[in-house]
């Protein structure tokens, strides 16, 4: 089985990624937080930063694109490839209101004809020296539209399709539709790669036993919850309260030292406790708490009173 670890715009930075895979069981492949091509066709310094091979050494990344134009792909890609990167993802699923309202992201899967000459033209200009893998939603509105889109995409020699099984529609919520992810593996010309609702060891288990032939899984917010699941997933380890606190610790005092100003520190910290605190009993409680601290000396108090008081759920 080969594990992805999903991206998260604003959280999976690399900074995050390095010490996730410091402290617990690293997934193969990350897959990078979108980046957007700008008109200067420059990438953005702190994008850039972000998929510089010696900020990501040891860790497998393929950085991901976002867009609609696929001249400005291409010339993005080929700056990756320069920086010694030989894959892209394109990001088919992101579902942001002002996203796809410029036919990006998810707002791709609108038009097929469009999307089926964007992919065209991409593979065109990068096809000689850069494998093309896509990330996507199983349409916009209504899970009927997959079976077309999924032919489009059978057109293409993609090296992974992976599979958000979700409409745009849905954003985040509901069940994924498994019934997709099925029709995938059975009619999918490329590899496919599973994504959505993975938050613990049997819905893993779940999803292996209802499909043996999967190969390949993203866990996403599950992964960011409890940083331990793959380790779990695989029976070598399990999340504990100490390792989640020295996880804790190390990147509060990283986030100190590279980013600007308390309170973008207390900011980011705050995005990642509304997933941590799903691991802890009361956490919900907690989690309200740390959004409401205005320093980061009355956060690191609330934290520590979760430490002493919360304990890991089952
Ligand atoms: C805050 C946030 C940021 C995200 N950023 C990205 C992104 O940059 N690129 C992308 O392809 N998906 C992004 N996603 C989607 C996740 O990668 C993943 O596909 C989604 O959460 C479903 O998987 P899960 O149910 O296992 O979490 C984001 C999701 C969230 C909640």
């Amino acid at each position: 089985m080969k594990y992805y670890f999903a991206p998260f715009e604003g959280i999976s930075w690399y900074l995050y990624r390095n010490l996730a895979a410091k402290h617990f069981e690293a997934a193969d492949v990350y897959v990078t937080p979108f980046i957007a091509p700008n008109q200067m066709r420059s990438i953005r310094e702190s994008d850039k930063k972000d998929i510089l091979p010696e900020n990501n050494r040891n860790l497998h990344i393929i950085p991901q694109l976002i867009g609609n134009r696929a001249d400005e792909i291409v010339d993005t890609a080929n700056q990756i490839y320069e920086m010694g990167y030989q894959e892209i993802n394109l990001n088919f699923g992101c579902p942001s209101g002002t996203v796809v309202a410029k036919n990006k992201g998810a707002g791709i899967l609108r038009d097929l004809y469009f999307m089926e000459k964007f992919l065209y033209d991409v593979f065109e200009g990068l096809k000689d020296h850069m494998k093309i893998s896509v990330k996507t939603r199983i349409g916009v509105t209504d899970a009927d539209e997959w079976e077309d889109i999924l032919q489009v995409f059978n057109q293409f020699s993609l090296s992974e399709l992976i599979i958000h099984a979700r409409v745009r529609k849905d954003f985040y919520k509901g069940k994924p539709n498994w019934d997709a992810f099925s029709y995938a593996l059975e009619n999918s010309k490329n590899p496919v790669c599973y994504n959505g609702d993975l938050f613990s060891v049997a819905d893993y288990e779940k999803l292996i036993q209802t499909f043996p032939k999967t190969q390949s899984v993203m866990l996403g917010r599950g992964m960011l919850a409890n940083p331990a699941l793959l380790e779990e997933i695989k029976g070598l380890g399990k999340l504990d309260k100490q390792r989640m606190r020295a996880f804790h610790d190390e990147m509060l005092a990283m986030y100190k030292e590279h980013l600007y100003g308390e309170i973008t520190v207390l900011h980011k910290m705050k995005e990642i406790w509304r997933y941590w605190s799903l691991v802890f009993d009361k956490g919900d409680a907690y989690f309200k708490k740390i959004g409401k601290s205005k320093s980061l000396v009355e956060y690191q108090a609330v934290v520590n009173a979760l430490f002493a008081e919360c304990r890991i759920r089952e």
